[in-house]
């Protein structure tokens, strides 16, 4: 494929949180999308939370009914991997964040799709490297990393593998733009990429203020708030996107490295361990009513 101009259909495979949304952000670009699943439910409840979310955005006028039917009529929900990929110019995978799970899924693709279709990854943690050898195709592989909720986030996190051409990373980035998305290019890999990254040592940051009792949690929050400019400090959005996440997070973390300070932070464990979640439970750093 010479650029991003000779895409016309776009497959999403996984219809879960973020699937569901990549493939509506793309269909609203104009693209035919096709979504896929091997649960029926899943895609149920993907098309029925897509339906909503839209209806919300009609209804405070940010979009109108007509782009708003005419993406559902470019966009098809569908358990078979074969109809979802034989025509398809660019397949964005977003299953379960499981290597042996990408990798089986990636070799199918691979089988299906036609040979000058790109494959990327939306993994939070494994990147591409670790998968493009299950295909025959591990030049026209790459990450291409959203951000939940899919609908509202912008950015979107292209890298580039060593095994990634230049030509790939190149269209994968033109389609980020081409979808309303704000690209920004990783010419390696590294583990997290960038926002998370930065997000890992803000939060680490916050976590140390607190436990030597420098500040307290609102207060560290208002710092992010009132002089960083962020919307949310770091312990609201732990609330927000559940301790119970950030916990595993860390655990697996320790589990790769066998590093001590890779472990949750004291505070995180407690938290864990007394089933305060965050919003999710009604109490994390805050209460909710
Ligand atoms: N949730 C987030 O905040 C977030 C953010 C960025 C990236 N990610 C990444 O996106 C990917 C998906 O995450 P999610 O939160 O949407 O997960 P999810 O659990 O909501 O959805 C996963 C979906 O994949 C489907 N699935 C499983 N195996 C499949 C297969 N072989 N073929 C087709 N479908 C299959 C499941 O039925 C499910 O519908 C993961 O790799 C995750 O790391 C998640």
């Amino acid at each position: 494929m010479a650029n991003a101009n000779s895409i016309k259909q776009i497959t999403v495979v996984g219809s879960g949180a973020m699937g569901s949304q990549i493939a509506m952000v793309s269909a609203l670009a104009g693209y035919q999308v096709y979504l896929q699943d091997i649960s029926e439910e899943s895609l149920k409840k993907a098309e029925d939370f897509l339906h909503m979310q839209l209806d919300k955005r009609v209804a405070k006028g940010k979009l109108t009914q007509e782009v708003v039917d005419s993406a559902f009529s470019r966009l098809q929900f569908v358990t078979s991997l074969q109809e979802a990929v034989e025509s398809t110019d660019f397949v964005i995978e977003a299953i379960v964040e499981k290597l042996d799970a990408k990798r089986e899924v990636f070799s199918q693709i691979d089988k299906l799709a036609p040979a000058h279709a790109i494959i990327a990854t939306n993994s939070s943690t494994i990147v591409s490297s670790q998968i493009a050898d299950a295909t025959n195709r591990p030049s026209q592989v790459c990450n291409m990393h959203f951000f939940n909720p899919v609908l509202v986030m912008e950015l979107v996190e292209v890298v580039k593998g060593p095994h990634t051409s230049e030509e790939t990373a190149e269209i994968a980035v033109d389609l980020v733009k081409k979808i309303n998305r704000v690209p920004i290019l990783l010419k390696k890999e590294i583990s997290g990429f960038v926002a998370n990254r930065m997000l890992g040592k803000l939060t680490q940051e916050a976590i140390f203020l607190l436990e030597n009792e420098i500040a307290t949690v609102e207060e560290i929050d208002l710092a992010c708030t009132k002089a960083l400019n962020h919307p949310i400090g770091p312990f609201a959005l732990m609330d927000l996107t559940g301790i119970d996440v950030s916990y595993y997070i860390g655990m697996q973390r320790y589990k790769e490295s066998g590093d001590e300070k890779d472990k949750p932070a004291k505070v995180i464990e407690e938290k864990f361990l007394k089933g305060e979640y965050g919003r999710k439970t009604g109490k994390g750093f805050y209460t909710y009513s």
